[in-house]
């Protein structure tokens, strides 16, 4: 997940362009009336920050170039001039998914002539195959980002343009061809290397042609998810479009503004409309066109009461609860670009051929806290569909031992920050005795990733909360994509039995969104079953997982004492603790063995404690207090109803009043061992 922010003013309004300073803020306090974007920007970036903190940078539009800064690091890191007079200019924070956090990988992108430049969320799932054209045309690229293809089809549908509208004739000076041609020098080599600070037009400007039209044959390309917003050289305009990616348009008086969220400019204006997927929009200093399916729409304008503080988390009193909420969009983004439903089969970007995991006789899955429970949900996946054999350690608990061969084992770290010092421990000592390592991770460039042999993204965007919601929704989705993978390279999966479980993992986010839906319910049930004793949350295979990591969930937040075991379990020694005063939390789901845990939840009925089921199985309604339904998703069920059991979690500390965003003695990243 990234940050865009873009800005645009009248020169004559506000605090315009006589004032060296200006910024985008009137003297009375009022929206916005003009002035210069530079500050603006960076202001707005600042408030975006959450949603991504690895690079940043930003466009400025000059007369005949657009003025690009960015780098690696966070947005204060930045090297920019004092002032610029630019007052339309667009700007970018970015959380890493393709390609390192780089100078090079920052946005803006730019195209060939440097006139054009792109700030871009989302992932553009078909980039590899419009790059490899486009470097056949004699593009020239300076990222191994999927975001550059966007400036160089503008620039290719530019020049394209120009030159129908100037008959066929050059408008540049040098008679060239126009379009890749004219960027680069013989060598087919970009004119300006990209760096912190660039201007380097060599376009002869793309004249009066349509860029609206050009950015709408562009998105039309594009495949996967998007939103964008535009610059080019001397154009007083920006160009925005989205596709599954939010933007919102901010509308001031004399100046206007377009980003992720409306954090970035909720202290210069709180009049909003939101594009739609599909919208392509072109943005002035007075006025905000809007086009979809080739015609010019109205969106509703609507009036947003947010504090800056409240719009950073979205409207949510908690970034937990952003985060549960922002679940069916993080696991659209862990699976875009990755199915080939055809082929039944995934497509990850990792370096494990099948002659590599052929030789595979054991994995080992090594994680701590949260991590470690996806762990124990990937391992029954990784034993189903790719008949392996699989363990799960404890990072801290971790040796490599027993015998093992090294070369016939792959040992993958599960770690959403990539820095969890027991899990770097444990990775290094497999990699110290020869093993081959993966890092399963949300972080580009973190430890992990850099030190594994591989990196499986998750793609889940920052998560600021301490308590990991999105983070494990988005780790077992990757892992159930690593099972695939590893079970059809082994030759253990059909492309049939591959399908059904690809999918499920489609159908996942609508089932998520389907218990999101429920979140009034549960925050009754919470209300309801809040200051019991103790807690008992029970399941079996794929549900005990799950029961693990619900317990963990209200530990952590609410300072209760909860436990999560396997249901046959209940009966070997917690069944002496049960009482009325302890509700027991019960996944009773496909893949969770729910005839045998209904005898369990038998057990604990009689005893009168309260029983809250998780439920997919019609036979055990009679049995339960509460019965939260959850819609048919085969192995994939147990990881809806978690969703329930954070929701549950979430509201009980929330009664109970605890700092739930950041709880006692526990920190995001536990770099320590
Ligand atoms: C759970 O809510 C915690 N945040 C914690 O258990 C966490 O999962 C654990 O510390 C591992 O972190 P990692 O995924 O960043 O390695």
């Amino acid at each position: 997940m990234c940050g865009i922010i873009g800005y645009i003013s009248n020169e004559d309004g506000g605090n315009g362009r006589d004032d060296e300073h200006g910024g985008g803020e009137r003297a009375d306090g009022g929206p916005t009336g003009g002035g210069r974007a530079l500050p603006v920007l960076v202001d707005g970036l600042r408030n975006l920050e959450y949603r991504g903190y690895d690079s940043a940078g930003v466009a400025l539009v000059e007369d005949d170039a657009v003025a690009v800064h960015k780098q690696q690091g966070v947005i204060d890191d930045l090297a920019l001039p004092d002032a610029h007079p630019a007052t339309c200019g667009v700007g970018h924070t970015r959380w890493s998914t393709h390609g390192k956090p780089t100078d090079a990988n920052a946005h803006p992108h730019t195209d060939c002539t440097g006139d054009v430049a792109v700030v871009h969320n989302g992932i553009i799932e078909n980039y590899d195959h419009l790059r490899a054209e486009l470097e056949a045309a004699g593009h020239a690229f300076s990222s191994e980002t999927d975001t550059e293809v966007v400036p160089h089809l503008l620039e290719a549908e530019l020049a394209a343009r120009r030159e129908a509208a100037t008959d066929g004739g050059r408008v540049d000076e040098d008679g060239d061809a126009g379009g890749a041609e004219s960027a680069a020098d013989g060598d087919g080599e970009p004119v300006d290397d990209v760096g912190p600070y660039r201007t380097a037009s060599t376009s002869g400007g793309f004249g009066d042609v349509d860029v609206v039209a050009a950015v709408e044959a562009v998105v039309d390309r594009l495949e996967g998810s998007y939103a964008v917003a535009v610059t080019v050289a001397g154009r007083e305009e920006l160009v925005v479009a989205r596709q599954d990616s939010p933007l919102v348009l901010g509308l001031g008086d004399g100046a206007n503004f377009v980003a992720s969220d409306v954090t970035a400019f909720v202290e210069h204006t709180r009049e909003v409309a939101y594009l739609e997927d599909g919208d392509v929009a072109r943005v002035t200093g007075d006025a905000v066109d809007v086009r979809h399916d080739g015609a010019w729409v109205e969106r509703d304008r609507k009036t947003v009461d947010w504090e800056a503080e409240a719009a950073e988390k979205g409207g949510y009193d908690h970034y937990m609860l952003k985060e549960i909420y922002e679940q069916p969009g993080a696991l659209r983004q862990t699976l875009s670009g990755r199915i080939d439903e055809v082929a039944g089969d995934v497509d990850l970007d990792v370096d494990l051929p099948a002659d590599v995991l052929a030789d595979v006789e054991e994995i080992q899955l090594v994680a701590c806290g949260t991590s470690y429970h996806a762990g124990l949900y990937a391992r029954r996946l990784l034993e189903e569909f790719a008949d392996v054999r699989v363990t799960v350690e404890v990072a801290s608990e971790y040796e490599f031992t027993g015998g093992r061969d090294p070369w016939e084992t792959l040992v993958v770290a599960v770690t959403q920050s990539g820095e969890t010092a027991d899990t770097l421990s444990a990775m290094r000592k497999a990699a110290k005795a020869g093993a081959r390592t993966l890092a399963v991770t949300n972080t580009v460039g973190s430890t992990a990733a850099r030190e594994a042999d591989d990196a499986l993204y998750i793609r889940a965007g920052p998560e600021i909360g301490v308590a990991a919601t999105k983070t494990f929704a988005a780790q077992v989705t990757a892992l159930s994509l690593l099972t695939v993978h590893v079970g059809r390279r082994r030759g253990a999966l059909s492309s049939e039995r591959a399908s059904h479980l690809l999918e499920n993992l489609r159908g996942l986010p609508g089932a998520v969104q389907q218990l999101l839906d429920a979140s009034d319910r549960l925050q009754a049930v919470a209300s309801e079953y809040v200051d019991e004793d103790a807690y008992f949350f029970v399941g079996r295979q794929l549900g005990s997982a799950v029961a693990l990591e619900g317990a963990l969930k209200l530990k952590e937040i609410a300072y209760v004492h909860a436990e999560g075991f396997p249901s046959g379990e209940l009966k070997h020694g917690t069944l002496a603790l049960v009482t009325e005063d302890t509700p027991v939390l019960t996944v009773l789901t496909e893949g969770a063995r729910p005839k045998e845990t209904l005898n369990n939840v038998k057990e604990v009925e009689s005893r009168g404690a309260p029983v809250i089921g998780f439920s997919s199985y019609d036979a055990a309604a009679n049995y339960l207090d509460v019965e939260i339904p959850i819609p048919d998703l085969g192995v994939l069920e147990p990881l809806v109803a978690n969703v329930g059991l954070q929701l549950f979690a979430y509201h009980v500390a929330n009664e109970l009043g605890r700092a739930i965003d950041k709880p006692r003695n526990l920190a995001k990243s536990v770099t320590v061992e």
